[in-house]
């Protein structure tokens, strides 16, 4: 048994948490998570300041063997350098691998969060057994991890798998300082950019929606509101998750039809919201993608549910070891 310690930066929030190595899998044993601070430099010292509160807590006998850092990307995971990540304004070519590994005296990997996602579906969730899938994160941003012909594909410098700033259209939400981008129109940001929008509209018509009664309210909008209004059948919410839906499909088919994958495992909101936009991306993609490519192909929520995360950072962890899943 190895304990590992883990790190997910993310756009709105961070999370530490200190695992175990188990024949079947990570054991999680404890987990701390704060909003992201507002720059890179405290945000690392808050992070560290984290664990080490966890590890002096005594959760394990072991000592720590490795971290695993977990971030929205661009990054370049060789160096362990993040180098201007959209939805980490502030963070431009900082290197967090450095600071952690002269602290704790350990090894330390660094990797997107969409690849280390990726890593952990593949190892412990919805893709176990699979040679090609794609994970898409669909949270906060959109990203994707993709494992193909048995091991994670990074492309030349890191950047495969950037999928997000794909342009879906000329006009919609925008995501990184591109309107109508796949992060525009599918991500927690692009859900509440295009609910403000809307929402006025209907505001202005007299029609206002459950999730936003008056204008004073627009600044307060956000996908989790939205998205429960959704459930409860609200007309306009329906209405913005069915575009979202079938934006996924589009970008899902565009996707599906390069790379051939049997499964597209879809992280966060996807999750949350299955029964409403399942039959709408499947709708979508049966009509754009080749019907031999779909035939092979499922999409999946993340197998491991909310944890994905955090066991994504693991799965950083123990690839530094030299765990790393193998082909399969
Ligand atoms: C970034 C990706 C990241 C995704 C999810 C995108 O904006 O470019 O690197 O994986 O957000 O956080
Ligand atoms: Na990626």
């Amino acid at each position: 048994m190895t304990l590992l310690g883990g790190m997910d930066i993310g756009g709105t929030k961070c999370a530490v948490t200190l695992g175990r190595t188990r024949e079947t899998g990570i054991e999680l044993l404890v987990k701390q998570s704060f909003p992201t601070p507002p720059t890179p430099q405290e945000t690392i010292r808050r992070l560290m300041d984290t664990l080490e509160e966890l590890l002096a807590e005594k959760h394990s006998s072991e000592p720590l063997a490795a971290v695993g850092i977990s971030c929205g990307g661009p990054l370049d995971s060789r160096s362990g350098v993040v180098l201007s990540p959209p939805n980490l304004p502030g963070w431009d070519e900082f290197d967090c691998v450095t600071p952690i590994r002269e602290r704790f005296g350990v090894p330390v990997g660094l990797q997107n969060d969409a690849n280390a996602c990726a890593l952990a579906e593949w190892k412990w969730g919805a893709g176990r057994g699979c040679r090609n899938m794609i994970f898409l994160t669909f949270g906060t941003g959109m990203g994707a991890g993709l494992i193909l012909d048995g091991r994670l594909y990074t492309g030349t410098n890191d950047m495969a798998g950037e999928v997000g700033h794909i342009r879906l259209d000329d006009n919609g939400p925008i995501g990184y300082g591109k309107a109508g981008s796949f992060e525009g129109f599918c991500s927690g940001g692009g859900i509440a950019l295009l609910s403000r929008v809307r929402a006025e509209e209907a505001i202005a018509q007299g029609n206002p929606p459950s999730f936003c009664a008056t204008a004073a309210e627009l600044d307060d909008i956000t996908t989790q509101k939205v998205g429960e209004a959704a459930k409860e059948g609200d007309p306009l919410a329906l209405d913005i998750f069915r575009v979202v839906g079938n934006r996924l499909g589009q970008g899902l088919a565009i996707l599906v039809d390069i790379l051939n994958p049997e499964l597209i495992v879809i992280g966060s909101i996807y999750g949350r919201q299955q029964s409403i936009l399942e039959p709408i991306v499947l709708e979508q993609l049966t009509k754009e993608a080749l019907p031999h490519n779909l035939q092979v192909c499922r999409v999946v929520p993340a197998g491991l549910g909310e944890s994905v995360g955090d066991l994504a950072s693991m799965s950083v962890a123990s690839a530094v070891l030299g765990a790393a899943p193998e082909a399969v």
